[in-house]
């Protein structure tokens, strides 16, 4: 999402004149867009301010300015705590305001010293203030559908730091989606924090249904209708709005690739109820179950939190169960972070630290194991590879499989935004090599269901 964002960000300075520098020593401004989701990725903030001073310093003895914008959640949760931490900071902006940075560059540029905060939850739409330009050509791209939450797991800031859920009209989706495919991407991957709970504005024009609003699944099957749009991702999902329309959609519409980040957190009943999550172990098996019914290779990946406040020997045994049952393509998994203001965080059933790393290491060993084996088990296997962009090495380059393996293939540039069949011959780390036997026919998709 910050990606994302940040490309919106470079599409509203463009006009204005700036343009992507390529490294923040001489640059008239920087911005950092942050991410408030865990601590470590908060204080990453601090010590990148603290690098930015020497060049916002040696700008200064040649009587330039450096602008200095912290942009994003850390904005949004620790406005104030930021300048007083950096006082050369100039600017600080929340996700959900970036449309005004053409004001707030100005008014910085009118009164220097004056520190300019912008973290609302405005009642405007920050989407209907951004053009896109669509200045980087690209094979694949981000495209968000829906923003904020309001489900409050106990443990996360989001709901907090983005706000209320909030879904963009299906229209607006589409001519974003089309604008993207006109300009050569072949690949778009639907960003929300809760991306499933999507229910966005149907067009007024389109739909036999009568429906006032469409969900994910629906938006799916019409985004398939975009010529040239190969292939379809989401992202990130919660079990709780996998509904029947959306399962369906894996199993009918081809564009829609066989990979799914579906996170559960934990293997224990009693860690996701403290956790809020809203679902049981058995719900996430069935959805799993119902997924591979309608698409046998669909692989899955989760995110998993390790050490939340409570967790026993037994519940970890669990999630370490759930993964070996499940079998998962790659994960995340993360030591539980206290995050001030949520409500784990006030808990006082605190689970050691070397707990924590002792139960993190265990769970990583096992899941890359299990990424390893998914990996493995293409070695020979000839896979559709859609193709993004040169290799390190001359004459090489790189795509994605339908799992988004990335794939290394010796081939012409001319072949970036095709999709090409590659015989996998080994893996290294976790990427495939492989040789192209063959380009593939199909514009629109890869595989043709019955
Ligand atoms: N501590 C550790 N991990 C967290 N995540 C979210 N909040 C926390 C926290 N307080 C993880 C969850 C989520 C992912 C994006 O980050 O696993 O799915
Ligand atoms: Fe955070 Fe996801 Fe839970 Fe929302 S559903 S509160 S974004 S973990």
């Amino acid at each position: 999402m910050n990606m994302y964002d940040s490309s919106r960000m470079v599409d509203i300075l463009t006009p204005l004149g700036y343009k992507v520098a390529p490294s923040p020593e001489d640059a008239d401004m920087v911005i950092l867009n942050t991410c408030h989701i865990r601590a470590k990725a908060a204080e990453k903030v601090y010590s990148e301010l603290g690098r930015l001073r020497s060049y916002h310093a040696e700008k200064a003895k040649q009587g330039e300015r450096m602008i200095i914008a912290v942009a994003g959640c850390v904005a949004q949760a620790e406005g104030e705590e930021i300048i007083k931490r950096a006082p050369m900071v100039d600017m600080v902006f929340g996700p959900q305001t970036y449309h005004r940075l053409p004001e707030m560059i100005a008014k910085a540029h009118r009164v220097s010293g004056q520190k300019l905060f912008d973290i609302d939850f405005p009642e405007e739409n920050k989407f209907d203030h951004i053009t896109h330009r669509h200045s980087q050509s690209a094979v694949t791209a981000f495209l968000t559908i829906q923003e904020g939450c309001d489900k409050f797991c106990t443990f996360c800031v989001v709901p907090y730091t983005r706000g209320a859920e909030m879904s963009r009209p299906i229209n607006a989706i589409i001519e974003e989606a089309k604008g993207l495919v006109a300009n050569g991407v072949r690949e778009i991957t639907l960003l929300g924090q809760n991306v499933n709970a999507y229910h966005g504005a149907a067009p007024s024009n389109v739909g036999t249904t009568g429906k006032t609003e469409w969900g994910l699944g629906r938006l799916i099957y019409e985004l398939a209708e975009i010529d040239g749009l190969a292939r379809i991702r989401y992202t990130t999902s919660h079990p709780k709005d996998m509904d029947d329309e959306l399962i369906a959609a894996h199993g009918n519409v081809s564009a829609l690739m066989p990979y799914l980040h579906l996170p559960v957190q934990s293997g224990s009943d009693k860690i996701l109820k403290a956790m809020n999550r809203r679902h049981t172990i058995a719900t996430y098996f069935d959805i799993v179950d119902r997924l591979r019914k309608v698409r046998p290779d669909l692989s899955l990946t989760s995110d998993f939190i390790i050490g939340f406040p409570g967790e026993t020997d037994a519940d970890f045994a669990d999630t370490l169960s759930l993964i070996s049952k499940v079998g998962f393509a790659g994960s995340f998994s993360f030591k539980y972070s206290p995050r001030p203001g949520t409500p784990a965080a006030l808990s006082a059933e605190t689970v050691a630290e070397a707990v924590k790393t002792d139960r993190l290491e265990t769970v990583q060993q096992l899941l890359a194991s299990q990424q390893d084996a998914f990996n493995r088990q293409h070695i020979g296997q000839t896979l559709p590879v859609l193709l993004e962009k040169s290799g390190r090495n001359a004459g090489q380059l790189v795509g994605r499989s339908p799992w988004l393996q990335p794939v290394h293939i010796d081939g012409d540039r001319q072949a970036i935004g095709q999709i090409v069949s590659c015989n996998v011959t080994h893996i290294h780390a976790h990427s495939l090599f492989g040789t192209m036997v063959g380009e593939q026919n199909h514009q629109r998709s890869e595989r043709v269901y019955a």
